[in-house]
């Protein structure tokens, strides 16, 4: 009997894993987000044993254990699941509820319906006394009316408990407020809350379905933290989601303005550029930009224009170009920011930013001959290094050709001479790569095989595309559209049935948590800690997942013809291939 999923998501999140395990284990060492420390499951001299405090999960890479802090308590106090979900209750002071209900898929609706709830209350506050230095900001910030409305806007009251309050009267509870990150829990422990954002005008996230996921709070001067967005939650993930995308993808103008800021956004939202969007506080990730490729096919980057932003967007190019995306880049001159720059030259000098806008390739260039004195030949060579390897990377001949022709123009020598350079380069990259391929399809089918007795692998190659499968779907839900795959089409069950159940917790736009599946043995979430291990490489997913999916129906294919399948074989192999057939059209 499964116990409520809000109970286990308070349960692990009362119990951070890294402060469980440091009870058992050292953690001496950091890599990354990771801690390591020596493994309390095998013995071992050098620190193999991982854990992930962002994924709240632990993997040891030496004997291959891993899963929640619930399994970890299992496995290291010898308990069966119910009764180590007791003792971690029984550590934090949580009762545990007897009775059984489903509350996955009502926990999520009932997060979105309190964020909409505390939007509105936002909003309102805005027309209220305790609103009024919000008003003030607002109107400092030459933001309109019709703006505020548009991206409803709000004001977070100069309080510890107003939302608090508020919410409680509509009545959520507060660990519903807590686990929206609306809320934190007060230091003295005495199951106290406050308000998270307090004092700070209030941009509400809202995704491209039109549901509140979260909040960035911006303060109202100087002071710092400048923004405070919400955790990531059950609803709500940074990195899957842009600031007014559910805006921007109304747009008619056809491409999409990327900038870095809130205020940025409402500006040019403001000034009539409607495809503005913003990144949540982070640097653009592979799954916003795979976003927005589901909407347009260009992209502008306007970030600040201070070195910060020019790296930033430097880093932009190279995840957006990965999707075929047409992209450009605006430099914003004699202002920090485009807000800045709108404010001080008015809508029309933007548009005319705007065409002039460089396309990457050029941006790239002219951002590398800066880097050099090219009136020195030491300067002119150095160029042409960093040229090379920027030609060498272009997918497309034509501008190689092009752009060779500018660097030769540049740098004063034969365009002949670069484009035999980049040809080396390419070769040795292909080189590269066709080497890191070949080792890893050769590694023996008998390293494939899981280490645990329990299971056996008898479809070695689709084994593997199942874990590549679980893999991305793990890292990046968005990559999953609709029924690329049904439990059936997986050789191994326990593959299947992991495959059902995170696509269950990421149907409606929710993150992936292994930390959360209930009703799997400890060997099941080893196998799925050690596949989300492995190297993701989100630039290549897309065509990875497509790999995967022909691989593991092909397979089946191969299994149904061998008649595995008992006597309809023939007729399921029939539609098989009919509907093989339409998903390759
Ligand atoms: P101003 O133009 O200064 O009013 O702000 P802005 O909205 O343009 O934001 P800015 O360009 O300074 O920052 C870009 C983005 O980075 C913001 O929209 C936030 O998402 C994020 N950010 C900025 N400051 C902070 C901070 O202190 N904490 C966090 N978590 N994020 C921040
Ligand atoms: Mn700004």
């Amino acid at each position: 009997m499964p116990f409520p999923e809000s109970f286990i998501q308070e349960l692990i999140e009362r119990n951070d894993i890294a402060d469980v395990v440091s009870q058992y284990v050292r953690l001496t060492k950091k890599s990354g987000q990771n801690l390591f420390g020596l493994c309390p499951f095998h013995s071992e001299k050098t620190p193999s044993f991982s854990v992930a405090p962002d994924k709240q999960i632990y993997h040891c890479f030496g004997c291959g254990k891993g899963g929640s802090v619930i399994n970890f308590i299992m496995e290291i106090e010898n308990l069966s699941y119910p009764d180590a979900v007791r003792f971690l209750a029984r550590r934090v002071g949580m009762a545990v509820p007897e009775d059984e209900y489903d509350a996955s898929a009502s926990k999520r609706e009932r997060m979105l319906k309190l964020n909409r709830d505390a939007a509105r209350f936002f909003f309102a506050q805005l027309s209220e006394p305790c609103g009024a230095a919000a008003r003030a900001y607002i109107e400092r910030r030459g933001i309109s009316p019709q703006m505020v409305t548009r991206f409803g806007l709000g004001a977070a009251p100069n309080e510890w408990q107003a939302l608090t309050d508020a919410m409680l009267r509509q009545g959520y509870t507060k660990p519903e407020l807590l686990s929206a990150g609306l809320v934190r829990a007060s230091k003295k422990g005495d199951g106290g809350v406050y308000d998270t954002f307090r004092n700070r005008l209030m941009f509400p996230v809202i995704d491209v379905r039109g549901s509140v996921i979260g909040f960035s709070g911006r303060i109202l001067d100087d002071g710092e933290p400048k923004y405070m967005n919400s955790p990531e939650t059950l609803v709500y993930s940074k990195s899957h989601n842009l600031f007014a995308l559910n805006l921007a993808k109304k747009s008619k103008l056809g491409y999409i303005i990327l900038s870095e800021g809130n205020i940025d956004v409402v500006s040019l939202h403001q000034a009539g550029f409607d495809c503005a969007v913003a990144s949540l506080g982070t640097s653009l990730t592979a799954e916003q930009a795979r976003l927005i490729s589901r909407y347009v096919n260009e992209v502008v980057i306007a970030y600040d224009g201070d070195e910060a932003g020019q790296k930033a967007s430097q880093r932009a190019i190279g995840i957006l170009q990965q999707l075929d995306l047409k992209v450009r880049v605006l430099r914003v001159t004699g202002a920090k920011d485009p807000d800045e720059f709108i404010k001080a030259y008015g809508p029309a000098a933007f548009e005319n930013l705007l065409s002039k806008s460089q396309n990457h390739i050029e941006y790239r260039f002219s951002d590398v001959a800066a880097k050099h004195d090219l009136a020195t030949d030491e300067g002119r060579v150095a160029f042409l290094k960093d040229a090379t390897v920027l030609l060498a990377g272009l997918p497309n001949a034509v501008e190689r050709e092009v752009y060779a022709g500018r660097a030769a123009e540049i740098a004063k020598v034969s365009k002949d001479a670069i484009l035999r350079e980049v040809e080396r380069e390419r070769k040795k990259a292909a080189g590269q790569a066709k080497k890191k391929r070949e080792s890893e399809e050769s590694r023996p089918l008998r390293q494939i095989q899981p280490r645990s007795r329990e299971l056996r692998f008898d479809d070695p190659v689709s084994a593997m595309a199942e874990k590549g499968v679980l893999r991305l779907l793990c890292h990046d839900p968005t990559l999953f559209h609709g029924d690329e795959l049904a439990e059936e089409d997986f050789s191994v069950p326990q593959f299947g049935k992991l495959y059902t159940a995170l696509r269950e917790q990421t149907k409606n736009g929710g993150a992936p948590s292994i930390a959360l599946l209930q009703g799997f043995s400890g060997e099941e979430t080893s196998l799925l800690t050690e596949t989300v291990s492995e190297p993701f490489d989100p630039a290549n997913a897309d065509k990875a997942l497509a790999d995967y999916i022909e691989k593991i129906k092909a397979a089946k294919l191969v299994r149904m013809q061998r008649g595995e399948n008992g006597e309809d074989t023939m007729r399921a192999f029939a539609e098989e291939q009919r509907k093989r057939k339409g998903y390759r059209g």
